[in-house]
């Protein structure tokens, strides 16, 4: 081989890996609502890459657009312009039923409100999930009750969320974020309805889970606990992101 075609070859290898990296992109992305005869540009054009092994927070004032482009990402709602791309796919190329398959099997949610079904235990709230992702019967209760351990909530798998405490229940709603093994985590307002200290064991949660399992968070958040404890930081400021810091 020549030493060209070497040098080529790894050029191709580190541009492959650098792209492989990426899990979620927005190119241009705006969203503008109507409310009534009003439209609201909620998105002024968002450019950004979020990259595999990212614990990033994503601030700004009340209505710059967090929650918006959480939910472009996470596939919930669909952009005016500009291209989303979510583990190499182009979620604008997909059907609503491939969408819908692309957010039970590639991305992770949790919301401030938890979001569990009120009647369902705890093991039930994740092995629904696993369910409409097919996983087989015998498998589910297993990797229900495993993410459960993992999220400290052994013992308590077969009580309702309403027996639960604040923090407990998001601690379900992480489990159940992480079960089917996503390429992101989305988390709006996580720690929102959590008193101080559980809002620290829940970051202390998250951040072990990024460190030692490699999971990919992206977290619109006021929250200065969890800002503090993020290694990359973004900010937004009417509809686009006017800062990004990696620390
Ligand atoms: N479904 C909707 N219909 C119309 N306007 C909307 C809708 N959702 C959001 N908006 C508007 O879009 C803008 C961005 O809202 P968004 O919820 O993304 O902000 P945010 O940064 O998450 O705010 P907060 O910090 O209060 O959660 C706001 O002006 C909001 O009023
Ligand atoms: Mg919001």
């Amino acid at each position: 081989m020549y030493p060209e075609d070497q040098t080529a070859m790894q050029d191709t290898a580190a541009t492959t890996a650098r792209a492989k990296s990426v899990i979620a992109a927005c190119k241009g992305v705006t969203k503008t609502y109507q409310q009534g005869s009003i439209e609201v540009q909620a998105l002024r054009g968002v450019d950004l890459e979020i990259h595999a092994r990212d614990f990033a927070t994503l601030a700004g004032p009340s209505g710059s657009g967090k929650t918006t482009l959480l939910n472009m990402i996470g596939g919930l709602d669909r952009p005016t312009s500009g291209t989303v791309i979510v583990d190499g796919q182009d979620l604008g190329e997909l059907s609503q039923a491939d969408l819908a398959e692309m957010r039970l099997r590639k991305i992770g949610f949790v919301f401030q409100s938890y979001n569990l079904i009120p009647v369902l235990s705890a093991a039930e709230n994740i092995e629904f999930i696993l369910r409409l992702a097919g996983v087989p019967a015998a498998e589910r209760h297993e990797r229900a009750y495993a993410a459960l351990k993992e999220v400290g909530l052994e013992g308590l798998e077969s009580r309702r969320p309403s027996h639960l405490s604040g923090g407990q229940q998001q601690r379900v709603a992480v489990a159940r974020a992480l079960v089917s093994r996503p390429a992101i985590v989305l988390a709006d307002e996580p720690t929102a309805n959590l008193d101080t200290r559980t809002a620290e064991g829940l970051i202390d949660l998250m951040a072990e889970l990024n460190e030692t399992r490699g999971i990919t968070f992206l977290m619109g958040t006021h929250d200065a606990r969890v800002i503090a404890r993020s290694r990359r930081h973004l900010e937004m400021t009417d509809g686009r992101i006017t800062a990004d810091e990696h620390r």
